[in-house]
């Protein structure tokens, strides 16, 4: 059943809310399971659409697994398939690291082209580049990645050519049990990227250096089962900050990892918001108009490309106007269409856009491009006077473990209804 989020704007978020587990991690680490035959269980995963996506096609590949809210076990022992072909991995970006991990396990892979928000051209080649520098040989026909390493993979220094965090994580999984030693130069070194990293040492790997831009992979013959728990959601967690400041709120964040934050945080403080640091918490609180500040995405532990629509939301009414370069990637700007018909004052060039602080933005029916474009308008609804309407939800519901549930206990008038066919605004 298709849905829309209705919001009705100008209430502040007060209170505090838990966030949930990475996406990004768990989107690697699930299929990061197929590298060993005994049994996973991995903790704090999120409730949303990939996490589903992902266990039904680790069934269907031939693991046993079993979900509960939050925690999932797997046992890949049964999994004997190499090639990957079907819907889910289509829709999801992450169904690369398929490749990797099936690479890892059975020295060949054939898993169907990764699909993903249309943010960009988002190229694979570093990928294709990591597994061939380990042995392998990589083709792709009929819409198919196929990898093979008749003679096994063999670890070697490789150099990415651009920092991604895909290829750094797929590599990773590819060089676990390869003969020898792998170095990764270049490496991303986001959060979600260390959490990879642990959860292979986890299962007996030997990874060392994932965090700096320098990873060292030692192979071993074989990985064992374990336990592990997922690390915060870095981007859900500036969402809901970047909401709290957009709403003039007073929020705490509880089980989040302050340093992870650290790049909006003092974007925030610069903007003349309040941000108080716990062991594993965020005190976010805005009593007036933001200030003016400008903003250039870049990887971990630069500003995060993800919280770059929501925050160019947040600034749409701040005092004065903000400059928000896009350095990752090249079409991030979607949602700017959206919240002009809301009332904001955006111009674009490039992969520059120049924020005019307006005095208020105005409900609106919009329609949500990709994932973090849903969140951006989420915030824009929260911060707007009167009734917004946001088709295109699948995105968000992709990313974000209930995320209207969690604002309406904080105050927020947010709900879902069933989309009427005279929604036409989401069929263009
Ligand atoms: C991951 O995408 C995340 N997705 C993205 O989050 C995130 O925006 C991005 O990293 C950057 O942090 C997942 O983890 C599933 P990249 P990924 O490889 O791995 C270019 C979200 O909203 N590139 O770090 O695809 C690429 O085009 C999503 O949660 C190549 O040129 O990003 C981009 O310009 C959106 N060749 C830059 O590198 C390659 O082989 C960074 O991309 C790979 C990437």
């Amino acid at each position: 059943m298709r849905e829309k989020l209705v919001i009705r704007g100008g209430k502040p978020l007060c209170g505090s809310v838990t966030v949930s587990g990475a996406k990004n991690a768990a989107v690697a680490i699930l299929p990061a399971t197929i590298l060993c035959e005994n049994e996973c269980e991995i903790d704090n995963l999120p409730d949303i659409v990939d996490v589903h996506l992902l266990d039904s096609l680790l069934c269907s590949m031939g693991a046993k697994t079993s979900a509960s809210k939050t925690t999932m076990t797997i046992d890949a022992g049964g999994v004997k398939e190499y090639v990957v072909n079907n819907d889910a991995v289509k829709m999801m970006r992450a169904s690369y690291y398929l490749l990797g991990a099936l690479l890892g396990r059975f020295g060949k892979a054939e898993v169907c082209l990764p699909g993903g928000c249309a943010i960009g051209l988002r190229p694979i080649d570093q990928h294709v580049k990591g597994m061939e520098a380990l042995g392998a040989s990589v083709k792709t026909e009929y819409g198919m990645l196929k990898a093979e390493a008749p003679c096994g993979l063999v670890g070697t220094d490789i150099y990415l050519d651009i920092v991604s965090v895909g290829a750094t994580i797929n590599i990773m999984l590819a060089a676990v049990k390869a003969k020898g030693r792998t170095t990764i130069v270049n490496a991303a070194k986001e959060p979600h990227v260390v959490d990879v990293a642990n959860f292979l040492n986890c299962m007996g790997a030997k990874v060392k250096g994932a965090g700096t831009d320098i990873v060292r992979i030692t192979g071993v013959e074989h990985l064992h089962g374990c336990t592990y728990s997922i690390i915060p959601d870095q981007i859900e967690t500036g969402t809901l900050m970047i909401a709290a400041a957009a709403t003039r709120g007073d929020l705490t964040i509880k089980n989040v990892i302050p340093t992870h934050m650290e790049a909006l945080s003092a974007k925030l403080i610069e903007m003349g918001v309040t941000v108080e640091e716990g062991d594993d918490t965020l005190r976010v609180t805005c009593q007036k108009k933001p200030k003016h500040v400008n903003i250039k995405t870049l990887p971990y532990p630069g500003f995060p490309t993800d919280l770059q629509q929501p925050a160019t939301v947040l600034l749409s009414t701040a005092e004065g106007a903000s400059i928000i370069v896009e350095n990752i990637f090249e079409s991030r700007f979607k949602h700017i269409n959206e919240i002009r018909r809301m009332g904001a004052n955006v111009s674009i060039d490039g992969r520059v856009c120049v924020v005019e602080g307006v005095e208020r933005l105005t409900g609106a029916p919009v329609r949500a491009t990709d994932l973090r474009a849903g969140a951006a308008l989420i915030v824009a609804g929260l911060m707007a006077d009167g009734r917004t309407e946001i088709t295109g939800i699948k995105y968000i519901d992709r990313g974000y473990d209930h995320i209207e549930n969690k604002l309406k206990q904080l105050g927020a008038d947010i709900h879902r209804e069933k989309l009427e066919d005279i929604d036409e605004y989401d069929l263009m």
